[in-house]
């Protein structure tokens, strides 16, 4: 869902809320665990697609299908009313609000079925209303629901589909727009993920723009292969082991590089494919790249985040994007590295910067050297011998430098103490640290 990534809007918050304490503890354990199954339960990968989405308050899509709501991307499903006790089945739409301005509906998820709605905030119901009373102009039985806040939309605004009309309610002059939009006609269900909106007909998805409508080629796809856990399903199933370790994010392929950008997004780099590590969103899968940043493909040598523009080193050449709500590739880039730089990029193994400082750091082999950004030209520094011969990665957030080599980092307090190599910390382990992989447990382990 990289295509799919959305939730700007409550996640842009849930980010920068969530991911500045780093780094995290590991995920409950229980994540990964045979779950039991409840009897009449639906299967998710059969094909039937859901009656209603919404992200949870840490950013987990829940989908809902008559009774039941499966959260995650994988799973088995539980009763709605084990954790909303007061809902009823077969829900139309919902949609979580935020309206930092307006604390009685901030950060609350609004249940739709018939004529009524639900208003919750966590689980806690905090009053029914009838939809004409509730959201004026917004008509009964809808499909579907999703706001559009922060600078996605104009305005802040949610967007109710019914039938082949899309109503979108203007939240700061409560205005109804009523539209039809070619290409989202009849979507049964709306939903985010991490800066995208989509558009579900059954099981099949469209990605649209929230404010022209607009929907881009390449759609209809199906919700199995990016939205749902399936077996065998996947943009990312290869059918190669080598394919199948690039995009399990827990196997022991190495990553090329790490990124957290000053809005506090947090990547993992493999060959063409990025992880999304912060806030809860990391989902299981990879994307492509060129999903987030365009034109870029394919294994990147460095990557670091300075003045709201987010660095890519991929062989000779240096890719910026303006790291807003979406990267933009800067007019003119890619550009050779060495004119940028001063470096000759292919020896390149890792990159980062601090933040609030402008010293480029970039490690070859064994080496570290430094560029100022604001100084020009810039000029390479002398370079500085550190405890590490092969570097995969390198990162600098509040929390320290890590270094990434194989599975494992280290954490520096500061460079110098990164270049005082002769105390190499104890090395820990990304995927229980970053990845937030689950335990390996012998197969016995479980019951
Ligand atoms: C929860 O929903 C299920 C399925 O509709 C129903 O059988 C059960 O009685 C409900 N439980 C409660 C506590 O309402
Ligand atoms: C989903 O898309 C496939 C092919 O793109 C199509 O055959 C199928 O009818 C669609 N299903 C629905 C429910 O729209
Ligand atoms: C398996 O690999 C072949 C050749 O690379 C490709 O054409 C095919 O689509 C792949 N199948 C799947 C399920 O990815
Ligand atoms: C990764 O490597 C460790 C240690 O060599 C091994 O125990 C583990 O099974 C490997 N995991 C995967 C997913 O290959
Ligand atoms: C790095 O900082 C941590 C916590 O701030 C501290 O416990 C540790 O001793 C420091 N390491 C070194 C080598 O100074």
């Amino acid at each position: 869902m990289k295509f799919l990534l959305g939730e700007l809007c409550l996640c842009l918050v849930v980010t920068l809320s969530l991911s500045l304490p780093r780094p995290r503890t590991k995920i409950s354990s229980g994540a990964d665990s045979p779950e039991p199954t409840i009897p009449g339960s639906p299967d998710r990968c059969d094909g039937l697609g859901f009656d209603a989405a919404v992200l949870d308050e840490v950013g987990t899509p829940l989908y809902f299908r008559d009774a039941f709501v499966w959260k995650g991307f994988h799973g088995t499903a539980k009763l709605i009313n084990s954790t909303w006790p007061q809902l009823p089945s077969h829900l139309d739409a919902a949609f979580r609000m935020h309206h930092s301005n307006d604390p009685a509906h901030h950060d609350r998820t609004f249940f739709f079925k018939g004529n009524q709605v639900w208003q919750y905030h966590g689980s806690t119901l905090e009053g029914t209303f009838l939809i004409r009373d509730k959201f004026p102009g917004i008509p009964d039985n809808l499909d579907g629901a999703i706001g559009c806040f922060q600078g996605d939309c104009v305005k802040d605004s949610v967007l109710f589909s019914k039938g082949d009309t899309m109503y979108v309610l203007d939240l700061s002059v409560k205005t109804v727009k009523e539209r039809s939009w070619q290409g989202l006609r009849g979507c049964s269900a709306l939903m985010q993920w991490v800066d995208r909106y989509y558009c579900f007909k059954g099981i099949n998805f469209t990605r649209f723009n929230p404010s022209s409508g607009e929907v881009p080629a390449g759609y209809p796809k199906d919700a199995r292969d990016y939205f749902f856990k399936c077996e065998g399903r996947g943009h990312w199933s290869g059918n190669t082991t080598t394919d199948r370790n690039i995009f399990n994010i827990c196997s022991n392929v190495s990553f090329d590089e790490f990124d957290e950008d000053e809005l506090g997004r947090m990547y993992a780099f493999r060959s063409n494919w990025y992880f999304r590590l912060d806030a809860k969103q990391r989902g299981w899968h990879p994307w492509p790249l060129s999903s987030a940043w365009p034109s870029l493909h394919g294994k990147i040598n460095g990557v670091f985040s300075w003045n709201n523009n987010m660095y890519f080193i991929q062989g000779s050449q240096l890719y910026i994007y303006k790291a807003e709500a979406r990267y933009t590739l800067i007019e003119g880039y890619p550009k050779p590295v060495r004119d940028e730089l001063g470096i000759s990029s292919s020896d390149v193994d890792a990159t980062f910067i601090c933040p609030g400082t402008s010293e480029l750091y970039i490690i070859m082999g064994n080496h570290m050297q430094m560029v100022n950004l604001q100084h020009s030209p810039r000029v390479l520094g002398n370079g500085i011998r550190i405890g590490h011969s092969k570097v995969d990665g390198a990162m600098c957030n509040g929390q320290g430098i890590f270094v990434f080599v194989g599975t494992q980092y280290y954490r520096y307090n500061s460079t110098s103490e990164l270049s005082s190599w002769k105390n190499t910390p104890a090395p820990r382990s990304i995927k229980q640290d970053f990845l937030h992989c689950p335990h390996q447990v012998p197969a016995s382990h479980h019951h």
